[in-house]
Protein backbone atom coordinates (compact mmCIF):
# COMPACT_ATOMS: atom_id res chain seq x y z
CA UNK A 1 0.00 0.00 0.00
CA UNK A 2 2.69 2.72 0.90
CA UNK A 3 4.87 1.76 -2.14
CA UNK A 4 1.69 2.25 -4.36
CA UNK A 5 0.97 5.43 -2.67
CA UNK A 6 5.18 6.55 -3.43
CA UNK A 7 4.37 5.33 -7.34
CA UNK A 8 1.43 7.30 -7.45
CA UNK A 9 2.67 10.26 -5.80
CA UNK A 10 5.84 10.53 -7.96
CA UNK A 11 4.17 9.61 -10.90
CA UNK A 12 2.42 12.42 -10.21
CA UNK A 13 5.28 14.93 -9.48
CA UNK A 14 6.90 13.50 -12.50
CA UNK A 15 3.82 14.53 -14.66
CA UNK A 16 3.68 18.03 -12.88
CA UNK A 17 7.12 18.50 -13.83
CA UNK A 18 6.74 17.25 -17.56
CA UNK A 19 4.06 20.20 -17.56
CA UNK A 20 5.89 22.88 -15.78
CA UNK A 21 8.99 22.00 -18.06
CA UNK A 22 6.71 22.33 -21.05
CA UNK A 23 5.09 25.52 -20.27
CA UNK A 24 8.81 26.84 -19.14
CA UNK A 25 10.05 25.69 -22.80
CA UNK A 26 6.86 26.95 -24.38
CA UNK A 27 7.38 30.33 -22.36
CA UNK A 28 10.99 30.60 -23.53
CA UNK A 29 10.51 30.06 -27.23
CA UNK A 30 7.29 32.63 -26.86
CA UNK A 31 9.35 35.17 -25.43
CA UNK A 32 12.60 34.93 -27.24
CA UNK A 33 11.27 33.79 -30.93
CA UNK A 34 11.07 37.24 -32.35
CA UNK A 35 14.71 38.29 -31.15
CA UNK A 36 16.97 37.35 -33.66
CA UNK A 37 19.93 35.66 -32.75
CA UNK A 38 18.94 35.60 -29.18
CA UNK A 39 19.60 31.55 -29.09
CA UNK A 40 22.81 31.33 -31.04
CA UNK A 41 25.56 30.06 -29.44
CA UNK A 42 29.14 31.00 -29.84
CA UNK A 43 30.58 27.61 -29.17
CA UNK A 44 34.34 27.71 -29.52
CA UNK A 45 36.07 29.91 -31.64
CA UNK A 46 33.75 30.29 -34.52
CA UNK A 47 31.75 33.18 -35.68
CA UNK A 48 28.14 32.30 -35.83
CA UNK A 49 27.25 35.93 -36.40
CA UNK A 50 29.11 38.96 -37.41
CA UNK A 51 29.77 42.10 -35.03
CA UNK A 52 27.80 44.98 -35.43
CA UNK A 53 29.89 46.91 -37.57
CA UNK A 54 28.43 47.87 -40.68
CA UNK A 55 30.97 45.64 -42.51
CA UNK A 56 33.41 43.96 -40.35
CA UNK A 57 34.49 40.96 -42.94
CA UNK A 58 37.77 40.20 -42.30
CA UNK A 59 40.12 41.25 -45.32
CA UNK A 60 43.95 41.60 -46.94
CA UNK A 61 44.72 43.93 -44.81
CA UNK A 62 43.99 42.57 -41.52
CA UNK A 63 46.67 40.18 -41.87
CA UNK A 64 50.41 40.35 -41.41
CA UNK A 65 53.29 37.89 -42.52
CA UNK A 66 56.21 37.12 -40.71
CA UNK A 67 59.01 35.28 -42.90
CA UNK A 68 61.84 33.83 -40.95
CA UNK A 69 65.01 34.08 -43.83
CA UNK A 70 68.69 34.37 -43.41
CA UNK A 71 70.66 36.53 -45.97
CA UNK A 72 72.75 33.30 -47.08
CA UNK A 73 69.29 31.59 -48.45
CA UNK A 74 67.36 34.58 -49.35
CA UNK A 75 68.58 34.78 -52.64
CA UNK A 76 67.29 31.18 -53.83
CA UNK A 77 64.48 31.49 -51.60
CA UNK A 78 62.93 34.66 -51.99
CA UNK A 79 61.41 33.28 -55.65
CA UNK A 80 58.91 31.29 -53.26
CA UNK A 81 57.97 33.88 -51.44
CA UNK A 82 57.64 36.31 -54.28
CA UNK A 83 55.21 33.67 -56.17
CA UNK A 84 52.57 34.74 -53.26
CA UNK A 85 53.89 38.31 -52.07
CA UNK A 86 51.77 41.11 -53.43
CA UNK A 87 53.77 44.41 -53.41
CA UNK A 88 51.67 47.18 -51.27
CA UNK A 89 49.17 45.14 -50.27
CA UNK A 90 50.38 42.20 -48.20
CA UNK A 91 51.88 43.43 -44.65
CA UNK A 92 54.20 41.88 -43.19
CA UNK A 93 58.43 41.50 -43.44
CA UNK A 94 61.50 39.21 -43.71
CA UNK A 95 63.46 38.67 -40.91
CA UNK A 96 66.95 38.41 -41.73
CA UNK A 97 69.87 37.27 -39.00
CA UNK A 98 71.98 40.19 -40.55
CA UNK A 99 72.17 42.76 -43.04
CA UNK A 100 71.41 41.78 -46.66
CA UNK A 101 74.80 41.40 -48.46
CA UNK A 102 75.45 43.49 -51.56
CA UNK A 103 73.79 40.20 -54.01
CA UNK A 104 70.57 40.99 -52.43
CA UNK A 105 70.53 45.09 -53.01
CA UNK A 106 69.11 46.60 -54.41
CA UNK A 107 66.39 44.74 -52.01
CA UNK A 108 63.81 43.34 -54.54
CA UNK A 109 60.29 45.68 -55.11
CA UNK A 110 58.48 42.15 -55.24
CA UNK A 111 59.74 40.98 -51.98
CA UNK A 112 58.61 41.82 -48.51
CA UNK A 113 60.78 44.81 -46.78
CA UNK A 114 63.33 43.33 -44.27
CA UNK A 115 63.96 43.77 -40.81
CA UNK A 116 67.16 42.69 -39.10
CA UNK A 117 65.99 39.97 -35.87
CA UNK A 118 67.17 41.56 -32.78
CA UNK A 119 69.84 40.59 -31.17
CA UNK A 120 68.92 37.99 -28.74
CA UNK A 121 72.35 37.60 -27.05
CA UNK A 122 71.17 38.65 -23.78
CA UNK A 123 67.83 36.73 -23.64
CA UNK A 124 70.64 33.57 -24.42
CA UNK A 125 72.32 34.30 -21.59
CA UNK A 126 69.36 34.53 -19.23
CA UNK A 127 67.70 31.60 -20.65
CA UNK A 128 70.81 29.45 -21.23
CA UNK A 129 68.87 28.06 -24.73
CA UNK A 130 70.26 25.75 -26.51
CA UNK A 131 69.80 26.80 -30.10
CA UNK A 132 70.30 30.43 -30.62
CA UNK A 133 68.37 30.01 -34.25
CA UNK A 134 65.73 28.50 -32.90
CA UNK A 135 65.67 31.43 -30.10
CA UNK A 136 65.58 33.95 -33.11
CA UNK A 137 62.84 32.28 -35.18
CA UNK A 138 60.42 32.30 -31.73
CA UNK A 139 61.13 36.01 -31.18
CA UNK A 140 60.28 37.21 -35.06
CA UNK A 141 56.49 36.44 -33.65
CA UNK A 142 57.46 39.27 -30.79
CA UNK A 143 59.00 40.90 -33.09
CA UNK A 144 56.50 41.08 -36.04
CA UNK A 145 53.93 42.31 -33.29
CA UNK A 146 56.00 45.30 -32.38
CA UNK A 147 56.41 46.20 -35.98
CA UNK A 148 53.14 46.22 -37.65
CA UNK A 149 50.19 46.48 -35.10
CA UNK A 150 46.78 48.80 -36.48
CA UNK A 151 44.10 47.20 -37.45
CA UNK A 152 46.02 43.57 -37.58
CA UNK A 153 43.63 40.62 -36.44
CA UNK A 154 45.91 37.62 -37.56
CA UNK A 155 49.95 37.25 -37.34
CA UNK A 156 50.92 34.56 -40.07
CA UNK A 157 54.47 33.00 -39.09
CA UNK A 158 56.09 31.49 -41.63
CA UNK A 159 59.30 30.25 -42.80
CA UNK A 160 60.97 31.63 -46.26
CA UNK A 161 59.84 28.65 -48.28
CA UNK A 162 56.47 28.95 -47.72
CA UNK A 163 53.92 29.38 -49.81
CA UNK A 164 50.68 30.66 -48.70
CA UNK A 165 47.33 31.20 -50.78
CA UNK A 166 46.57 34.64 -49.61
CA UNK A 167 42.46 34.54 -50.66
CA UNK A 168 42.41 31.38 -49.08
CA UNK A 169 43.86 32.57 -46.11
CA UNK A 170 41.30 35.77 -45.30
CA UNK A 171 38.84 33.21 -46.41
CA UNK A 172 39.43 31.03 -43.51
CA UNK A 173 40.30 33.39 -40.67
CA UNK A 174 37.19 35.32 -41.43
CA UNK A 175 35.36 32.01 -39.78
CA UNK A 176 37.31 32.52 -36.41
CA UNK A 177 36.57 34.62 -34.05
CA UNK A 178 40.09 36.98 -33.96
CA UNK A 179 39.23 38.68 -30.59
CA UNK A 180 39.64 35.50 -29.01
CA UNK A 181 43.14 34.01 -28.12
CA UNK A 182 43.82 31.85 -31.08
CA UNK A 183 46.77 29.53 -32.25
CA UNK A 184 46.03 27.89 -35.78
CA UNK A 185 48.11 24.94 -37.18
CA UNK A 186 48.47 22.10 -39.14
CA UNK A 187 50.04 18.65 -38.04
CA UNK A 188 52.80 16.99 -39.98
CA UNK A 189 52.07 15.38 -43.04
CA UNK A 190 54.15 12.49 -41.58
CA UNK A 191 52.85 10.70 -39.18
CA UNK A 192 56.17 9.63 -37.29
CA UNK A 193 56.63 13.85 -36.44
CA UNK A 194 53.27 13.90 -35.12
CA UNK A 195 54.20 10.83 -32.97
CA UNK A 196 57.41 12.50 -31.97
CA UNK A 197 56.60 16.23 -31.40
CA UNK A 198 52.72 16.31 -30.44
CA UNK A 199 49.33 16.02 -32.54
CA UNK A 200 48.11 18.90 -30.81
CA UNK A 201 51.32 21.13 -32.46
CA UNK A 202 51.28 23.30 -35.21
CA UNK A 203 54.37 22.43 -37.64
CA UNK A 204 56.09 25.64 -38.32
CA UNK A 205 56.78 24.83 -42.22
CA UNK A 206 52.98 25.17 -42.88
CA UNK A 207 52.91 28.45 -41.08
CA UNK A 208 51.43 29.31 -37.69
CA UNK A 209 48.51 31.49 -36.95
CA UNK A 210 47.67 33.70 -33.79
CA UNK A 211 45.04 36.23 -33.62
CA UNK A 212 46.11 39.44 -32.19
CA UNK A 213 45.57 39.15 -28.62
CA UNK A 214 47.54 36.13 -28.47
CA UNK A 215 50.15 37.61 -29.86
CA UNK A 216 49.80 40.03 -27.38
CA UNK A 217 50.21 37.21 -24.95
CA UNK A 218 53.35 36.00 -26.63
CA UNK A 219 55.14 39.30 -26.98
CA UNK A 220 54.38 39.60 -23.39
CA UNK A 221 54.85 36.28 -22.05
CA UNK A 222 57.78 34.24 -24.44
CA UNK A 223 61.28 35.26 -23.08
CA UNK A 224 60.12 34.07 -19.61
CA UNK A 225 58.97 30.99 -21.59
CA UNK A 226 62.16 30.45 -23.26
CA UNK A 227 63.66 30.47 -19.79
CA UNK A 228 61.55 27.64 -18.60
CA UNK A 229 62.72 25.58 -21.62
CA UNK A 230 65.91 26.29 -22.36
CA UNK A 231 66.17 22.35 -23.74
CA UNK A 232 63.98 22.36 -26.83
CA UNK A 233 65.71 22.56 -29.78
CA UNK A 234 62.57 23.32 -32.24
CA UNK A 235 60.64 26.79 -32.69
CA UNK A 236 56.99 25.51 -33.45
CA UNK A 237 57.24 22.92 -30.13
CA UNK A 238 58.58 25.88 -27.73
CA UNK A 239 55.79 27.63 -29.24
CA UNK A 240 53.29 24.65 -28.78
CA UNK A 241 54.49 24.07 -25.45
CA UNK A 242 54.74 27.94 -24.30
CA UNK A 243 51.19 28.29 -25.62
CA UNK A 244 49.37 25.30 -23.87
CA UNK A 245 51.18 27.03 -20.70
CA UNK A 246 49.48 30.19 -21.68
CA UNK A 247 46.11 27.88 -21.26
CA UNK A 248 45.85 28.09 -25.50
CA UNK A 249 45.56 24.90 -27.11
CA UNK A 250 46.11 24.21 -31.42
CA UNK A 251 43.09 24.37 -33.36
CA UNK A 252 44.24 22.20 -36.23
CA UNK A 253 43.30 23.42 -39.99
CA UNK A 254 43.64 20.81 -42.91
CA UNK A 255 44.22 23.29 -45.04
CA UNK A 256 47.93 24.06 -43.50
CA UNK A 257 50.37 21.69 -44.86
CA UNK A 258 53.54 20.68 -44.08
CA UNK A 259 55.57 18.56 -46.16
CA UNK A 260 58.92 17.16 -44.49
CA UNK A 261 62.10 15.37 -46.71
CA UNK A 262 62.59 12.48 -44.03
CA UNK A 263 66.12 11.90 -45.01
CA UNK A 264 67.32 15.70 -43.64
CA UNK A 265 64.91 15.48 -40.64
CA UNK A 266 65.70 11.92 -39.28
CA UNK A 267 69.04 11.49 -40.37
C1 LIG B 1 31.73 43.46 -46.93
O1 LIG B 1 32.93 43.60 -47.70
C2 LIG B 1 33.28 42.48 -48.45
C3 LIG B 1 34.64 42.72 -49.11
O2 LIG B 1 35.15 43.97 -48.83
C4 LIG B 1 32.19 42.19 -49.48
O3 LIG B 1 32.53 41.04 -50.22
C5 LIG B 1 30.88 41.98 -48.75
O4 LIG B 1 29.84 41.81 -49.69
C6 LIG B 1 30.54 43.17 -47.84
N1 LIG B 1 29.37 42.85 -47.06
C7 LIG B 1 28.39 43.74 -46.85
C8 LIG B 1 27.25 43.27 -46.01
O5 LIG B 1 28.40 44.86 -47.32
C1 LIG C 1 39.44 45.93 -44.83
O1 LIG C 1 38.48 46.24 -43.86
C2 LIG C 1 38.72 47.47 -43.19
C3 LIG C 1 37.64 47.60 -42.12
O2 LIG C 1 37.84 46.67 -41.10
C4 LIG C 1 38.67 48.60 -44.19
O3 LIG C 1 38.98 49.82 -43.53
C5 LIG C 1 39.71 48.35 -45.27
O4 LIG C 1 39.59 49.35 -46.26
C6 LIG C 1 39.48 47.00 -45.92
N1 LIG C 1 40.59 46.75 -46.83
C7 LIG C 1 40.44 46.09 -47.98
C8 LIG C 1 41.68 45.90 -48.80
O5 LIG C 1 39.36 45.67 -48.35
C1 LIG D 1 54.44 50.45 -53.82
O1 LIG D 1 54.32 51.78 -53.31
C2 LIG D 1 55.42 52.61 -53.56
C3 LIG D 1 55.16 53.95 -52.92
O2 LIG D 1 54.61 53.83 -51.65
C4 LIG D 1 55.66 52.75 -55.05
O3 LIG D 1 56.81 53.51 -55.28
C5 LIG D 1 55.81 51.37 -55.67
O4 LIG D 1 55.90 51.49 -57.08
C6 LIG D 1 54.64 50.46 -55.32
N1 LIG D 1 54.92 49.15 -55.82
C7 LIG D 1 54.03 48.44 -56.53
C8 LIG D 1 54.51 47.13 -57.05
O5 LIG D 1 52.92 48.85 -56.76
Amino acid sequence: MASSILKLSSTTICTTLAVSASILIFLVIFLFSNQPNCLSMDTFHVRTHQSSLPNDTTNISHLVFGILGSTKTWHYRKSYIESWWRPNITRGYVYLDKAPTDDLLPWSQDSPHFRISDDNTKLLEETKHVSPFMVRMVHASVEIFGDEREGVRWYIMGDDDTIFFVENLVDVLSKYDHTKYIYIGGHSECIASNQIFSYDMGFGGAGLIFSYPLAKMVQKNIENCLGRYPYLGFSDQTLMTCLNDFGVSLSSHPGLHQVLLIKHQFK
